[in-house]
């Protein structure tokens, strides 16, 4: 069923908890009432009026888990309802079939950590690492989220998009998403006024593969001493053994969006050129850092942050969260543009400090 709100509080509809409002909040589960939201005259003529701005037409949000809305909203928010997940290839599990691919097709609004317990519990490999991230599958694919050393694109075979121009279904390969670190095409404003995901097709594995490359996961596995080759010739870990052992890596460093309002990591890690990179090295030896390629290094904008001093402190009342510096928080109450002013407040530290300006990596909706 479609459901059109108007002057809707979006409270629940974001886990920074911010007390903010959207002229339409506009919720569907089958693409023929997308298709008729988009036909209302009130909702077409608020579209229009955002374009004319400059504005994106509309928002599309996921469960709003990696956003932050600036203020009200003044046009059309649009939010999936279809969950499920379905085998499109290689039914049979109970069949020796233990080396294949499998094909599964995911409505945009089913819970993103939602496939990775149905992956587990089915034997299909790929989906583990990036267990709990929060957020719902066609969000998940337009953020190209990414957790211990995985990213959920290694996992597309296909995203399945409305054109809203084309009026007709639209399919990308995942070779057509741009992906990139947190980066894909539907991130940016020509594709994102354009294309609505309505599903996406994973590609997981009953093949055993796991990555274990992250110290944390075969810490938290107690298999830190044990060899790649044991590691194969053994059956443990076990799929679940590992989404387990993320569990709780997330929840020993991030906070749980129930309890305290946050949006994840704030800001991006910054790839820079090893021409800026070297030097900062020259003067901190211990910092973490990731190769890129020859030329680009990834400094992690956490560490960063908290050479700065921010770790744990707060300006006004939002807050940088006491066990992960990359993580803004809400003390509670908090307005949107407490939570703006700490984020340029760090940006600006940041660069001052040495002299590499990150960005978020929220997206910020700006309100008016
Ligand atoms: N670090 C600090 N201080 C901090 C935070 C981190 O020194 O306050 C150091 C850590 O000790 C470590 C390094 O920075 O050496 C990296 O930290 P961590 O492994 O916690 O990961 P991250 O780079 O801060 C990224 C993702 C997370 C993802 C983790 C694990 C981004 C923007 N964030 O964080 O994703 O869970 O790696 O793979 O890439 C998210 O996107 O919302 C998110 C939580």
């Amino acid at each position: 069923m479609k459901k059109i709100t108007f002057d809707a509080p979006l409270l629940s509809h974001n886990t920074f908890g911010m007390n903010v409002k959207a002229a339409v909040l506009a919720e569907y589960e089958t693409v023929s009432e997308l298709r008729e939201i988009l036909a209302d005259p009130i909702i077409a003529d608020l579209m229009l009026a955002e374009k004319d701005k400059g504005h994106l037409p509309f928002w599309h949000i996921g469960s709003g888990s990696n956003l932050l809305f600036t203020g009200d909203y003044p046009g059309v928010v649009l939010h999936s309802l279809a969950k499920g997940i379905s085998r499109i290839t290689n039914d049979d599990v109970s069949a020796d079939n233990t080396d294949g691919v499998c094909l599964l097709k995911v409505e945009a609004g089913t819970l993103w950590d939602d496939v990775c317990a149905y992956c587990s519990e089915n034997g299909l490999y790929g989906p583990e690492n990036l267990s709990l991230i929060p957020g719902e599958m066609g969000a998940a694919a337009v953020q190209n989220i990414g957790a211990y050393g995985v990213e959920i694109s290694k996992l597309i075979e296909e995203v399945i998009c409305w054109d809203v121009k084309a009026d007709k279904e639209h399919r990308f390969r995942c070779d057509e998403m741009g992906y990139g670190y947190r980066e894909s095409r539907l991130k940016h404003a020509a594709d994102k006024a354009r294309f609505i995901v309505t599903s996406v097709i994973l590609r997981v594995q009953r093949a055993r593969k796991l990555h274990l490359e992250y110290a944390g996961i075969k810490r938290a596995l107690g298999i830190e001493n044990v060899s790649e080759a044991d590691l194969a010739a053994s059956n443990s870990p076990t799929l679940q053994e590992v989404r387990d052992a993320v569990i709780r890596i997330r929840e020993g460093k991030l906070p749980d969006p129930k309890v305290i309002g946050n949006a994840g990591s704030f800001f991006k890690n910054p790839v820079v050129d090893n021409s800026v990179f070297y030097p900062i090295l020259a003067q901190y030896p211990d910092m973490p850092h990731y190769v890129i390629d020859a030329d680009h290094t990834k400094i992690p904008a956490g560490w960063m942050i908290e050479q700065c001093g921010w770790k744990g402190k707060d300006l006004g009342r939002a807050g940088v969260y006491e066990k992960q510096s990359l993580v803004l928080v809400n003390r509670g109450g908090a307005k949107p543009e407490e939570i703006v002013r700490l984020c340029q407040t760090i940006i600006d530290d940041v660069e001052k400090k040495f002299g590499i300006r990150i960005e978020p990596e929220v997206n910020l909706i700006e309100g008016r």
